[in-house]
């Protein structure tokens, strides 16, 4: 496979993490920006840093839009958020080969399944990731926190030959295969379906949470309720409660991504989150009422 495949839809933070870190690797993916992004843009190649505590390197990376795509895209790595990226991947569409193959690394779920559902000739991957980045200005990553990202094929039987596998060697983010993704996206939903939407209601950083009063006694609910719903869809998830706890904890002065978007007026992944849980949840016939709560009080506080 010619190295020049990889693209990168989105350059946000985690788009210009895989970006750097594929480059550090010796690849040269291409970034797809949008058609008005990439106008403000003199230069079609631009130099991407990458710092983490102590060391900052600069790549040259080439960007691009879907009008100006002149390869076909055989490897793509999908970096929007949910709720943008079944419309990112319709714009580049007509690029993408038929056994193209693709890695979705949104949060959340729903996004991936309606993704798979829409390519049924390509090879849709999913990815879960606990790594942890942030731009300070376009095309200057910070990766502030050393993760792992599991991937794995969406669709049964596909995708345990090739793919991704070259991504488990010599690269700088950690990556690791899994049989089980759905299962690995859930543990994670199951965990922000508890902090996230709390955090931007309240405003607060996640150990605030933990404060043996109003939002304490809420977060105990949203977990009992989350796991039933897991219970209800046989999915294994031992010691929710203290999982969640432990996150409010070890994270307690960070401030949520849905709180940030709150705090920017933009639009949340909750709907892929607490908004898929729900719909999980009406469909199995179990109550989430502090779950629907936490819903229309965010609704009413123009968050979305
Ligand atoms: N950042 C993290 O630490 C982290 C960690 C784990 C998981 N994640 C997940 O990774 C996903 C991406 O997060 P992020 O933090 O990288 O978000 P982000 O910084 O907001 O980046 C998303 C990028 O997608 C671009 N985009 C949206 N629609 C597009 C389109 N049609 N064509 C081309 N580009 C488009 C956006 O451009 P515009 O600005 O023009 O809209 C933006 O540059 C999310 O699901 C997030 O939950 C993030």
């Amino acid at each position: 496979m010619h190295a020049d495949n990889w693209y990168i839809l989105g350059a946000g933070s985690i788009g210009c993490l895989w970006a750097a870190s594929l480059c550090h690797k010796g690849e040269s993916p291409r970034l797809i920006l949008r058609e008005s992004s990439y106008q403000q843009f003199g230069q079609k190649r631009i130099p991407l840093k990458l710092s983490t505590p102590g060391q900052t390197s600069l790549f040259d990376v080439d960007i691009v839009s879907p009008e100006t795509i002149d390869n076909p895209i055989n490897r793509l790595i999908v970096c929007t958020k949910a709720q943008d990226s079944l419309a990112a991947l319709n714009s580049v569409k007509p690029h993408l080969t038929d056994n193209c193959q693709i890695l979705l690394l949104q949060n959340g779920m729903g996004s991936q399944q309606i993704i798979r559902d829409a390519l049924p000739t390509q090879t849709v991957w999913a990815g879960s990731s606990t790594d942890g980045a942030y731009l300070s200005s376009p095309f200057e990553v910070h990766h502030a926190g050393q993760g792992q990202t599991w991937i794995g094929s969406l669709r049964n039987g596909q995708g345990s030959e090739q793919g991704f596998n070259d991504l488990s060697d010599h690269f700088r983010l950690k990556v690791i295969q899994c049989n089980t993704i759905e299962q690995k996206l859930w543990e994670k939903l199951a965990i922000n379906s508890c902090i996230n939407g709390l955090t931007a209601l309240f405003n607060c950083r996640n150990g605030e949470l933990l404060d043996n009063g109003e939002k304490q006694a809420w977060l105990d609910e949203l977990i009992a309720e989350t796991c039933s719903v897991l219970a209800a869809l046989e999915i294994r998830a031992t010691s929710l409660k203290e999982k969640v706890h432990g996150v409010c904890q070890t994270t307690a002065s960070n401030i949520s991504s849905t709180c940030q978007d709150a705090r920017k007026g933009r639009v949340t992944e909750l709907s892929f989150i607490n908004g898929f849980l729900i719909k999980q949840a009406n469909i199995l016939g179990v109550s989430v009422s502090s779950h629907n709560r936490l819903m229309d009080q965010l609704s009413a506080a123009g968050i979305r």
